[in-house]
């Protein structure tokens, strides 16, 4: 298990260079199944979760090569098999999205019980549901999902909830289908609407309304594409928030403003500031930090996955912070670490927010009271899940002191180079096995 040792107390200062968006990545390379024809995706990042993610279509038969450091070709001429190894059970979320893609090209789809992080429930009912009203029949086993069917058709699809996951399903499922497909409170995060991006350049019909409704009119065959990812807004807005956190000025070269117009806001609210450049945005403070009230949302929303490293900075800002919750009813594992390093940060069951969520009943700790500042200190961790991971990473280097992160893989699930790019910035952090 790689270790992180991060000696803090420096603000972070300079120049780094964003990656490909991971949430789109992985998905592409599934899409990539849709074609017998070559898909070559460039910006791709080196993660865990994409090299779970090539291993997979790799053992369904599909060629897949990097044919540079940040692109890959991915040629499935032929599936030759519907069947995702067990092995491959409880790494990451991506098999789930297979079975639409398994039907059109084998017929037949089992793919293992889906891992990922402990952030809440996360169950499968909407993918299950959007599968079987496209006419699959879908049984769970033991340690896999079973799916056939003879050739998928166009339906009207309600989502009781815009779930990223699911609208993918759908999308991947319906794209080759015969006939219509409406997805109604479909999600439309920037990583969904790459994907609708690519999947257009191989031949697709999708039209995403205004209303969060995307109709796909399905075609008999899809061709191959060039495709070049967008920027990661998630990594993006996890070194800005280490930025103010530290009282840093960094650069980020290619992180896009338009996918994190919500962070900018907040992170304007909260005291830090940003330059938006041609190639890239400045991030550093604008003044003393001060508590805000915030609240995750699906997108245009703030994203429940900057809520962690947003978390952090607001043990940094002078007063009284809420934290809302609204997306996953367990995404506050982070800050047991953080209260251990110094910080003041008290759980609710409660929506602590403008409105009431889903999670309002229960025993669901989702909202949150963050009384700033705070000096933290450093401390020895275990890295709990991806997000929550990387926070551990900014208190560390928020912290006085040494600190050491411990499971530092599952972080690398979702960041390429995270020890690189803090030393690009001034900060310490050194790798131990
Ligand atoms: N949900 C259901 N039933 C379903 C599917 C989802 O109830 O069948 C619920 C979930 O339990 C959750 C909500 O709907 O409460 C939203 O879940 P969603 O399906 O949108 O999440 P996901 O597809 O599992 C993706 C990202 C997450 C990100 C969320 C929300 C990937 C691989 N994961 O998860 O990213 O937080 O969307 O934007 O794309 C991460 O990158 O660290 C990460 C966790």
């Amino acid at each position: 298990m790689p270790t992180y040792r991060i000696e803090g107390g420096t603000p972070l200062h300079g120049k780094i260079r964003a990656s490909g968006a991971k949430n789109a990545a992985t998905k592409q390379i599934v899409a990539s199944l849709l074609t017998d024809e070559e898909v070559i995706l460039h910006n791709i990042p080196q993660i865990g979760d994409v090299n779970i993610t090539i291993d997979i279509v790799r053992s369904l038969g599909a060629l897949v090569e990097w044919v540079g450091e940040s692109s890959l070709l991915i040629h499935a001429a032929s599936v030759g098999s519907g069947e995702v190894p067990v092995a491959f059970s409880g790494l990451n979320r991506i098999p789930v999205l297979l079975i639409g893609p398994l039907l059109h090209r084998y017929g037949k789809a089992r793919v293992p019980l889906l891992g990922g992080d402990e952030i809440g429930a996360r169950p499968l009912n909407f993918h299950v549901s959007t599968l079987q009203k496209l006419g699959a029949t879908v049984t769970m086993e033991a340690d896999a999902w079973q799916a056939t069917a003879q050739r998928l058709k166009g339906t009207l699809i309600e989502l009781p909830y815009p779930s990223v996951g699911a609208t993918e399903s759908a999308l991947l499922s319906s794209v080759l289908a015969e006939g219509t497909t409406v997805i109604q409170n479909a999600a439309i995060e920037p990583e969904i609407i790459d994907t609708v991006l690519l999947l257009q350049k191989m031949g697709a019909l999708i039209a995403v309304e205004v209303d969060r409704t995307i109709v796909i009119e399905g075609v008999s065959h899809l061709r191959g594409a060039d495709h070049r990812l967008l920027t990661d807004r998630i990594e993006v807005a996890s070194f800005a928030a280490a930025a103010a956190a530290t009282d840093g000025d960094i650069f980020i070269e290619g992180a896009e403003q338009g996918t994190i117009m919500a962070f900018l806001n907040a992170l304007r609210r909260v005291g830090g500031e940003f330059e938006i450049r041609p190639d890239g945005i400045r991030f550093f403070r604008g003044g003393d930090l001060r508590s805000i009230a915030l609240e995750t949302d699906v997108h245009p929303g703030f994203a429940t996955d900057w809520q962690q490293p947003f978390g952090v900075l607001l043990t940094q800002a002078s007063g009284l912070s809420v934290i809302h919750e609204t997306v996953f009813e367990q995404r506050f594992g982070y800050t047991s670490v953080l209260r251990e390093m110094g910080a003041t940060i008290e759980l609710y069951n409660t929506c602590l927010g403008a409105k009431p969520c889903r999670y309002r009943y229960g025993d669901h700790p989702h909202s949150c009271l963050v009384q700033g500042p705070t000096t933290l200190h450093g401390t020895s961790m275990l890295i709990p899940d991806l997000r929550g991971g990387f926070s551990y990473v900014i208190g560390a280097l928020v912290a006085s002191g040494t600190s050491t992160i411990a499971g530092a893989q599952y972080v690398e699930r979702g960041y390429a180079n995270i020890p690189e790019k803090i030393e690009q910035l001034g900060g310490r952090c050194l790798v131990t096995a």
